[in-house]
């Protein structure tokens, strides 16, 4: 069991910070940089546990991969020259690591097992299993649903044309790199655009038709050996974002951070809630786009968030949630039912953590809504993180705000997605 830690209020945030890589393009360079013949290297790696999960199963397939501050280097086996792995591979937390790993151990000619902490071992895996397996895969799951997954070798693999009915960028990335291992072309058709990172790195087609996006991969796609620059982990900045926001007197300069599109979804929520965020230096690298971002003090109003909008800002929300806390207005999150399968169920876990400090939340199926600026803090207050770095950083950062802080259960999930989240935080409060 975890002790629960105090967290002491601060009064207001200044300076400039920059993040480490983010986390799922680190885990999609790994990967690539694993599958190519020969040499890569990684700039500014995310050192978060998940990545390195990613990393520890391609040493096990026979990678070298050297770790040094600031960068990885990887010796990637090239096409279908993995080693067998002599034990199974575990994925740990990490749901990215499971899924897309899926999509390439299918193509190997040995057997293999991927399998998971409790957190993940719960998480759905037939919304992947079922593609690959259209796509002529044999896997096994437990009772069809969660890992530990078993993964049968098999002779050949065919193309698919999928209709990606869950909006989820792990499910479209685990049918593109199966794609890669198959010469006929694989089409995906995602309704609700997810993040895109799979797509810009391997330089797929992406055409828009009605339907949404299709995305089209094969063989020709395969990746080659390159010098990959991760730009900062937006997801984490989400955090000190809002803490900049409702904290007084203070600015707060983000550089080097991801602004791709189909994740900067965040900002643009926040900017019509009020807040004063300015970008610049905008720049374009391995087709990512990243710039800096200038934060200032604000006052927020709760704007209605639109559907098509929360696949982009989903790992998001937990940290948007608690800039609703504190603004004007009713905060309502609706067609966001992934988030009762993320690490935890982040539906019942904020909903349970804002009861305690006596906000008027309503839980959904889909979402949760409450009146912002409405709470009232009893004294020895503890949140609960579930064991899910999102949810203690949400709650971490609300601690911060609270005029007597707060306790959280358990802080060491954090290192999950940021092992720096609590020096990042004492750089800029002084
Ligand atoms: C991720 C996709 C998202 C996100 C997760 C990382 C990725 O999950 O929540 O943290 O790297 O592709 P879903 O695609 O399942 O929504």
């Amino acid at each position: 069991m975890f002790s629960a830690a105090k967290i002491s209020p601060i009064s207001k945030v200044r300076g400039k910070l920059s993040f480490q890589g983010d986390k799922s393009i680190s885990h999609r360079a790994v990967m690539f940089a694993s599958l190519a013949k020969g040499a890569s290297t990684i700039h500014n790696p995310s050192s978060g546990e998940d990545v390195h999960s990613t990393i520890r199963i391609f040493k096990q397939l026979g990678c070298n991969i050297k770790e040094d501050t600031d960068y990885i280097r990887v010796v990637g086996r090239g096409f279908k020259h993995f080693e067998e792995p002599l034990t199974e591979l575990y994925a740990g937390n990490s749901g990215t690591t499971a899924r897309l790993m899926a999509g390439i151990l299918v193509h190997q000619n040995f057997n293999s097992t991927l399998t998971g902490d409790d957190s993940l071992s719960r998480r759905p895996m037939f919304r992947i299993s079922s593609p690959l397996a259209e796509m002529g895969a044999k896997i096994n799951l437990f009772n069809n649903k969660t890992l530990p997954m078993h993964i049968a070798a098999v002779k050949k693999m065919r193309p698919i044309k999928y209709l990606l009915k869950i909006p989820s960028a792990q499910i479209k990335s685990a049918i593109l790199i199966s794609g890669l291992f198959v010469d006929e072309p694989s089409t995906v058709i995602e309704f609700a655009e997810s993040r895109n990172h799979t797509e810009l790195m391997l330089g797929l087609r992406v055409e828009k038709v009605p339907e949404g996006n299709l995305i089209t991969v094969s063989r020709k796609n395969y990746p080659q050996s390159c010098n990959y620059l991760i730009p900062g982990d937006i997801s984490s900045a989400a955090f000190f974002i809002v803490l900049a926001l409702l904290l007084p007197d203070s600015e707060l300069r983000i550089e080097g951070v991801s602004l791709n599109p189909t994740r900067s979804g965040f900002l643009k929520v926040l900017r019509e809630m009020g807040a004063d965020i300015e970008e610049l230096n905008r720049r374009t690298y391995n087709n990512e786009v990243h710039g800096d971002l200038l934060v200032r003090s604000s006052e927020l109003h709760n704007v209605a968030i639109p559907k098509d909008l929360i696949p982009n800002i989903i790992d998001e929300i937990p940290a948007l949630t608690i800039a609703g806390l504190f603004s004007e207005g009713v905060f309502k999150i609706t067609h966001a039912k992934e988030l009762r399968v993320k690490e935890c169920d982040r539906i019942a876990a904020m909903c349970s953590n804002l009861k305690l400090i006596g906000s008027d939340v309503e839980e959904y199926t889909e979402g949760y809504t409450f009146t912002g600026r409405k709470f009232d803090v009893p004294d020895d207050i503890t949140f609960r993180t579930f064991y899910d770095h999102r949810i203690a950083m949400s709650f971490s950062i609300l601690s911060f705000l609270l005029k007597d802080g707060a306790k959280i259960d358990n802080l060491a999930c954090i290192n999950i997605s940021n092992p720096t989240f609590f020096t990042d935080i004492q750089k800029i409060s002084g």
